[in-house]
């Protein structure tokens, strides 16, 4: 199959790459900068989704797109939505015939900007032109871990009664790889990680995975958003399926780093 990944070089489009790329696949990189590290045999194409500039060469020949291009900040709504938008009329003259897209589970529950961007991108590509499977999943280790490392430049960690579901991104990537493969399915089984965890209960993973110990800085439940969160609508519900391992053993398999 020729697969093309949007946002190919990110956290989880990366992954997505390799997994697809060592099932056999051709697999096309699409992003605006080159990957400093290409993975073997995959391609580049430099793609600008705000403009739709190199879609229509890039997507010639394409049989599936993986969508993980992402950005979050006061652009999300044009790259996400608009960029979306553009990326599936392009499919529909290179005459793809699956769509691939991720979202993040809970995103119509909790009033976030970007969050609305993730639900009007959904909508785009649930009503949109070609046949297509949605994935919503939870937040990443990897951004879990920006947070407390971000506040271990201040010198605290963040703590509070917030709950998340951290996941490995590898795992849902593979998730991916597996719906490109399967052909469109529609909305498929959510998935996110093993633990339903407050932020207290990450700090302290941290502490006893890395040794270090920083300020508690209390992050209490202010606002409606805040409140969604603690009340766990960023977690898997009933249905969803937990995948692989937890932060602390996330922040094991990766070793410690300065300034953690
Ligand atoms: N992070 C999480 O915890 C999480 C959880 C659940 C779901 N998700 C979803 O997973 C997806 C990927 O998120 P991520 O965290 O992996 O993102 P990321 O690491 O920020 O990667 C973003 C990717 O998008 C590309 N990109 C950005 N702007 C672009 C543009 N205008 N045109 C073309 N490509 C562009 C970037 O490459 P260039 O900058 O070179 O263009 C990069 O490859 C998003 O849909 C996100 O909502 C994320």
């Amino acid at each position: 199959m020729r697969v093309a990944v949007l946002g190919g070089t990110g956290t989880l489009g990366s992954p997505v790459v390799r997994d697809l790329a060592a099932r056999g696949h051709e697999v096309r990189v699409l992003t605006r900068t080159a990957p400093a590290n290409p993975v073997p045999r995959t391609r580049h194409h430099a793609v600008d989704l705000t403009t739709g500039a190199g879609l229509d060469e890039a997507l010639a020949g394409v049989d599936t797109v993986v969508d993980a291009a992402n950005h979050i900040g006061v652009r999300s709504t044009k790259v996400l939505v608009e960029g979306v938008r553009s990326l599936l009329a392009a499919e529909e003259r290179a005459g793809v015939g699956h769509h691939v897209e991720i979202s993040i589970v809970g995103c119509d529950e909790v009033p976030f900007s970007y969050y609305r961007s993730k639900v009007a991108q959904e909508q785009v590509v649930t009503g949109g032109p070609i046949p297509w499977t949605l994935l919503r999943a939870t937040q990443f280790h990897e951004l879990v871990d920006q947070l407390f490392t971000v506040a271990a430049k201040f010198g605290v960690e963040p703590h509070g009664s917030l709950r998340v579901q951290p996941v490995d991104v590898v795992a849902v990537a593979a998730r991916l790889a597996d719906a490109a493969e399967a052909g469109p399915a529609g909305r498929i089984r959510e998935v996110g990680g093993p633990a339903v965890q407050t932020l207290t209960e990450l700090a302290a993973a941290r502490r006893e995975v890395l040794g270090t110990r920083r300020l508690p800085f209390p992050v209490p439940p202010l606002g409606r958003m805040a409140r969604r969160v603690r009340d766990g609508a960023l977690c898997l519900g009933n249905d969803g399926e937990a995948l692989s391992f937890d932060y602390a053993e996330w922040l094991r398999r990766r070793g410690a780093k300065p300034g953690s």
